[in-house]
């Protein structure tokens, strides 16, 4: 039997269903607002890997940096047997946690793009090849329907993802990654900090261009799906820093009026010159809201780690 499983629990047509209210919600609104998960198609994937490799994006190393100083102290506080990954990309740091676990049986990577999760599973299973891995594309803010595995449990939630979302659909997902565990479980959740405005703006626009290939990325995919006739260049990626709410959110400017067509939905969107299309949220943390959010969700933060500079924090919460 093949020790790799990859199953879609978003069938095909359900993407193109989600999208399609995506985008028709979205444009149809004002301020006009496009969801992150839509970056990440083929393209899309490859580019967010170039931005995690650039200097100005610290999140990346710096959550690595606190994996291999503390893998060891996760696996012994978890005793995973079961390491359930959600918005797994490549699964490129999470080989520091897999070969801390021993004792791992089960590997469930869950992500949007299948892609990156074939890509990621090959790899591994190359290097560990008694482990089973039960791939998933899915959406992880979706109700999840977890392979049946060994516990104890432990959901990882890498690389600062869980800023993507609104505070009240924070607040959801955590309270739907409680409901599916149990006592002895427990999360790790990787969040960016809260610092100098300079530094997250550049993080998020970098110089060489690749964050706004990323972000009008979003463009190429509605095209190509919904039959739309954006132009790249008729846009401009913006990074902005909210200091009320703690975030940075990508926009795209319109440099002209301008008059976009989306086949698909029989409509007709128009932008003024200079109108902005939120693309992301990408919220910053402080150690007592994330203490916050967890216990609201009935998860207390058992143990905190952060990187040599103080940037990115990793939380291991446990279900009592
Ligand atoms: C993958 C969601 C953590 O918010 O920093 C990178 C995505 N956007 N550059 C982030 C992203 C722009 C990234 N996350």
């Amino acid at each position: 039997m093949s020790p790799f499983l990859l199953t879609r629990t978003l069938p095909l047509d359900a993407t193109d269903a989600a999208l399609r209210a995506d985008v028709l919600s979205g444009l149809t609104r004002h301020p006009k607002t496009l969801p992150p998960k839509w970056f990440y198609d083929a393209h899309g994937s490859d580019l967010f890997e170039e931005i995690t490799r650039l200097a100005e994006y610290y999140p990346t190393r710096a959550e690595r940096e606190i994996l291999i100083a503390h893998s060891a102290d996760i696996a012994a506080a978890s005793g995973a047997r079961t390491l359930i990954e959600l918005g797994s990309g490549s699964s490129e740091k999470t080989r520091h946690l897999l070969d801390a676990l021993p004792g791992l049986h089960t590997y469930v990577p869950v992500d949007v793009s299948e892609s990156a999760l074939k890509g990621a599973a090959e790899a591994l299973l190359a290097e560990r090849p008694g482990l089973s891995v039960h791939a998933l594309i899915a959406d992880f803010t979706h109700a999840l329907d977890l392979p049946d595995s060994p516990g104890p449990r432990l959901v990882a939630f890498l690389g600062g993802t869980l800023g993507n979302l609104l505070p009240q659909e924070r607040a959801e997902f955590l309270k739907s990654v409680r409901a599916r565990l149990v006592p002895g479980d427990s999360l790790l959740l990787g969040t960016d900090l809260v610092k100098d405005e300079a530094t997250l703006v550049a993080a998020y626009d970098d110089a060489a261009g690749v964050t706004a290939a990323f972000n009008k990325n979003v463009l190429t995919v509605v095209d190509r799906e919904l039959g739309a006739d954006f132009q790249l260049d008729d846009f401009d990626h913006v990074a902005v820093w909210d200091p009320e709410h703690e975030w940075i959110e990508m926009r795209l400017r319109s440099r002209r009026a301008q008059t976009v067509k989306i086949r698909e939905l029989d409509l007709e969107v128009s932008f003024e010159e200079g109108e902005e299309l939120r693309t992301e949220v990408s919220a910053k943390f402080r150690k007592e809201g994330v203490r916050d959010e967890l216990a609201a969700a009935g998860l207390r933060l058992a143990q905190w780690w952060t990187d040599s500079a103080g940037r990115f924090a990793l939380s291991l919460a446990t279900a009592d």
